[in-house]
């Protein structure tokens, strides 16, 4: 069965949609940044501080394009996981990608800033981040759900949205 891939801006909902994703459809779940963090032994915000945006990236598609070679797991994805288009086709090729829209203000007022590093010049940064990136979110997504109810609800859509074409 296909892998079902969370992608959006930081604080969409990525990661706890994954987890409850994961548990109701019976799946694994890959959390690409977890991952990462696992293979260098260091968190995200220090592998930014030591080694720069640009390794980051490199580690990032390493990780997806392993995650890709899985099938029948939920993959969650960083923010700028759509900055890379080799990964990104390849995601492609075992997943279901669903863009997870949320309202940037409503980002804004419960995201954690400290632990994003893209985010310490402040919040207001999402709102450039998002305009340069809306057009590679569009671009991969096979479906985009709008987090606006609950988890649950979130979660629940996800599942009809993939299913209608996946598992029927
Ligand atoms: C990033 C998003 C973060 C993390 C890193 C860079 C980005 O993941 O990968 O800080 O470029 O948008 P989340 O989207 O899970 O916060």
């Amino acid at each position: 069965m296909r892998n079902i891939a969370l992608i959006g801006v930081m604080g969409c909902g990525k990661t706890e949609a994954s987890l409850l994703l994961a548990y109701k459809l019976k799946r694994d779940v890959i959390e690409i940044d977890m991952n990462i963090e696992r293979h260098m032994g260091m968190k995200i915000k220090e592998i930014f501080a030591q080694y720069g945006e640009k390794k980051f990236r490199e580690l990032e598609r390493d990780e997806i394009r392993r995650a890709s070679r899985h099938e029948n797991v939920i993959i969650s994805t960083g923010g700028g996981a759509v900055l890379n288009d080799e990964a990104m086709t390849e995601l492609k090729k075992t997943s279901t990608v669903v863009f997870i829209e949320r309202d940037l203000d409503e980002i804004i007022r419960t995201v954690d800033t400290t632990t994003r590093p893209l985010l310490k010049d402040g919040a207001q940064a999402l709102y450039d981040i998002y305009a340069k990136r809306e057009v590679l979110y569009r671009k991969y997504a096979d479906k985009t759900i709008f987090n606006e109810g609950t988890l649950d609800e979130l979660v629940d859509n996800i599942i009809s949205a993939c299913k209608k074409e996946e598992y029927a």
